[in-house]
């Protein structure tokens, strides 16, 4: 593999410990009912989750899908069904941040529980899928040889 190639697994795997960075400053902002605030970081760190995942799906899952299908326990197929819910999950809880934000009242505390609630659903998924990546696709695709990485 080139420096240029490593570089960008490398970049996902960096990609995956400051989003959680991002988002754990995000459950702070929302515990200290900071919401119009935590609305602001919730909707850049889904732009940077949307890159991230866009730039998976074009290159890195089907280079993973190319050399080994499902024999690292799994495939491509996984992995993209695992995109779509993490997708899902951050629509509906930007759309229950964004709601709350918009009312511009206190928050109470109900509200600030049903927030962490929705929101730690979704740190879960997101933190499996991140270490599924780590500890599986990110090594795999480190170890191809740097002729089986062209871009068609
Ligand atoms: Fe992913
Ligand atoms: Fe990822």
């Amino acid at each position: 593999m080139t420096d240029a190639e490593n570089h960008g697994l490398e970049r996902l795997s960096r990609d995956h410990r400051e989003m959680a960075e991002v988002y754990q400053r995000y459950l702070l902002l929302v515990a200290d009912r900071q919401i119009g605030e935590a609305d602001r970081l919730l909707d850049e760190f889904a732009d940077r989750m949307m890159r991230h995942l866009q730039e998976e799906e074009r290159f890195w899952v089907p280079l993973f899908e190319h050399h080994y299908g499902e024999s690292k326990g799994f495939g491509a197929k996984l992995i993209l069904e695992e995109h779509k819910v993490l997708e899902r999950l951050l629509g509906a809880l930007r759309f229950l941040v964004n709601t709350i934000a918009q009312r511009k009242r206190p928050l109470e505390a109900q509200q600030v529980l049903t927030v962490l609630e929705e929101s730690f659903r979704f740190r879960g998924v997101m933190s499996h899928h991140h270490s599924r990546e780590d500890n599986v696709m990110i090594p795999a695709l480190a170890a191809l040889p740097g002729e089986a990485l062209q871009e068609d």
